[in-house]
């Protein structure tokens, strides 16, 4: 099938090239020349394992081209809006310049019989809002929001855990979704999960299913925060609550919190459209959930302070990781780049390493000492900060090698990844996040 992909961020990138990979013949569209002309040499404008090479393989076979010029979406069946929804300057709900953006720019090359399918995260009702522009030109727009994880998006943009599309009442609706059941053959032919329904449900499912996942960090970590006063373990707690099959242990991983270009943006967004629509006090839990989930960036400091006798002034803290999370180098609201930049706030002299997202990271915090070599990074330090469980920093660092490299062996691990025993038994001072 020939498709268009609008905007190639995190999201629209993988998209194109997924789709490529499974046959499709994809044109992908940005106004980021850099970034076309990149992805048109098969470079990946960012981090994400298996990009590389659909990449590589989409533009040797010719299935994938990128271009700056959206005229040249014409032809294709289904056009896909993949443009970012960032959270609003000095608001907490969602800014859809973008998305309009690319609405405006689409509709002149539409040809009837086309679909536009919006795949950017949109408070409910965005779609209702933008279909009447597309159906002037005779297309049909359906709303088919996307679940990838960063560090998993190929995978889970090629084998999603299901497929939810929005669509309007109708033939055209139909036809729409049944367009959209044979473009993802290899997950629909396999019996995934193909949910078809109206916009406002399609839109919801995303926001609640973010706004559920985020929910579920932010417990763990409430619990982790009386654990803290009362000697309890919250790891230990989490297994044992885990096995439980109706909670479940995944995303009960306590520490510093979420992060990144999406859970944070979206419960706020969600919880600014719920305000619009009266009903605010439905997802008021979200503001908590927030809260919740600031407070344990603190605590992170917090625990490096205590670490160093009650002040980090002048003392030497060396930051594994700047990622939001491994297998990635985003570092948007990133809570392990956040704890970095309150310890030099504190007078800390700190060194941050990451095996990803150093170039970012720097980028964005100049003031921060940066090191590329975790062994380099940890020469001399006096409090280690685990922020990111990257395996170099989880699996595959020995706690008695990294004792001859370090001034102090005190050890603050704030996403709960390293063995208490292990590096205790090297000599470290251990401190987690909710355990004793
Ligand atoms: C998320 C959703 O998972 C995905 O379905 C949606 O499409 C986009 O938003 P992503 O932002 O890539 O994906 O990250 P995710 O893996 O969900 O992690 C989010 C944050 O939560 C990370 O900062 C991670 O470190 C943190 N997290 C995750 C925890 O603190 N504890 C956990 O147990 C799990």
């Amino acid at each position: 099938m020939k498709i268009s992909v609008i905007g190639c961020g995190y999201l629209g990138a993988v998209h194109a090239a997924a789709m490529a990979s499974i046959g499709h013949d994809v044109i992908g569209v940005d106004v980021d020349v850099r970034k076309v002309e990149a992805l048109s040499n098969a470079k990946a404008p960012f981090f994400e394992p298996g990009l590389p090479e659909l990449l590589a393989a989409g533009v040797a076979n010719g299935n994938l081209r990128f271009t700056t010029d959206i005229s040249e979406v014409q032809g294709a069946r289904i056009h896909f809006i993949g443009v970012g929804t960032p959270q609003q300057r000095g608001g907490y709900a969602a800014d859809l310049t973008y998305v309009n953006a690319a609405v405006d720019a689409l509709v002149p090359f539409l040809s009837p019989g086309d679909i536009v399918a919006g795949k950017s995260t949109v408070p409910v009702g965005t779609a209702e809002q933008l279909a009447s522009r597309v159906s002037a030109a005779g297309a049909t727009l359906v709303w088919n929001p996307e679940f990838l994880r960063e560090g998993w998006a190929v995978q889970d943009t090629i084998d999603p855990d299901r497929l939810v599309v929005g669509v309007p009442a109708g033939a055209a609706g139909e036809d729409a979704a049944q367009a959209l059941r044979e473009l993802y053959y290899p997950a629909t032919d396999k019996g995934t999960p193909f949910i078809v329904t109206d916009y406002a449900t399609a839109e919801l499912v995303k926001v609640s299913a973010n706004a559920f996942l985020a929910t579920k960090i932010s417990f763990i970590n409430a619990m982790a925060e009386i654990a803290e006063v009362t000697g309890a373990d919250v790891t230990q707690l989490a297994d044992a609550i885990g096995h439980d099959a109706r909670i479940g242990r995944r995303f009960l991983g306590a520490g510093i919190g979420f992060g990144g270009g999406c859970l944070p943006k979206d419960i706020r967004a969600f919880a600014a459209r719920a305000e619009e629509l009266g009903k605010g006090e439905s997802v008021g839990f979200l503001r908590e959930v927030d809260a919740i989930n600031l407070r344990r960036r603190e605590r992170a400091v917090e625990l490096v302070s205590l670490a160093l006798d009650g002040s980090v002034y002048g003392r030497k803290v060396t930051v594994l990781g700047a990622a939001f999370k491994p297998h990635s180098d985003d570092i948007r609201d990133s809570p392990a780049l956040d704890v970095a930049v309150r310890l030099h706030g504190l007078g800390a002299v700190v060194t941050v390493t990451d095996p990803e997202a150093i170039e970012n990271a720097r980028r964005a915090h100049p003031q921060l000492g940066f090191e590329e070599d975790r062994d380099t990074a940890l020469r001399g330090a006096e409090a280690v900060v685990v922020v990111t469980e990257w395996d170099e920093y989880r699996k595959n660092l020995d706690p008695v090698a990294a004792g001859e490299l370090v001034d102090k062996r005190v050890v603050v691990d704030g996403r709960n990844c390293l063995d208490p025993t292990q590096w205790r038994a090297a000599g470290w001072t251990y401190f987690g996040m909710g355990r004793p």
